[in-house]
């Protein structure tokens, strides 16, 4: 069985990481989409929200080897506890590259097994971040074709409520 962990703040979900997530459980027997619960960033959404975001996405997509899971320790903890030898994430410009080459070094010191795929975000993602997402919405505008049309409505009046 391979078993991959696709771990995030999802602050919120997007269709970024829909793409990612779509091309992961295309490779991997199953995929734990693991939102970070860390009250220390401050999200928009709470952990509870954030995952619900994701369960009726997996469910609006049918992405049935798709679960999806909440963590607050360590990354590689939490990959170990559900069996999984890799981790998921996305890439976009050659500015995540610097983050992400960090964040694999400092979880393979941590644990020699682990090992990370990465995904190139499509080119028409390219611009697209939850931080995007978040100041589009705060400001009234529409974040349709943003974010998976299931979550567009909560999202919105979520964000204009900040
Ligand atoms: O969506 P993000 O905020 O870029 O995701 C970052 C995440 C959740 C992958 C990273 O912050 C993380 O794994 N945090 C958990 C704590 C941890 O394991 N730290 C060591 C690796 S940096």
């Amino acid at each position: 069985m391979k078993i991959g962990v696709y771990p995030g703040s999802f602050d919120p979900f997007t269709i970024g990481h829909l793409d990612v997530l779509k091309s992961a459980a295309s490779l991997f027997d199953i995929v734990y989409v693991a939102v970070l619960n860390n009250s220390g960033k401050h999200p928009a959404f709470t952990a509870e929200e954030r995952k619900a975001m994701i369960d009726r996405v997996i469910e609006t997509e049918q992405l049935s080897n798709v679960r999806s899971g909440m963590f607050d320790g360590l990354l590689v903890d939490y990959a170990a506890s559900v069996g999984a030898e890799h981790i998921i994430r996305g890439l976009r410009a050659i500015t995540d590259f610097e983050y992400e080459f960090q964040i694999d070094a400092v979880n393979r010191h941590l644990s020699g097994d682990i090992r990370t795929v990465y995904f190139m975000a499509s080119p028409s993602h390219s611009f697209l971040s939850s931080s995007n997402v978040k100041e589009i919405g705060r400001y009234g505008r529409s974040v349709a074709g943003l974010v998976p049309s299931c979550n567009e409505d909560f999202i919105r009046e979520r964000l204009a409520r900040q």
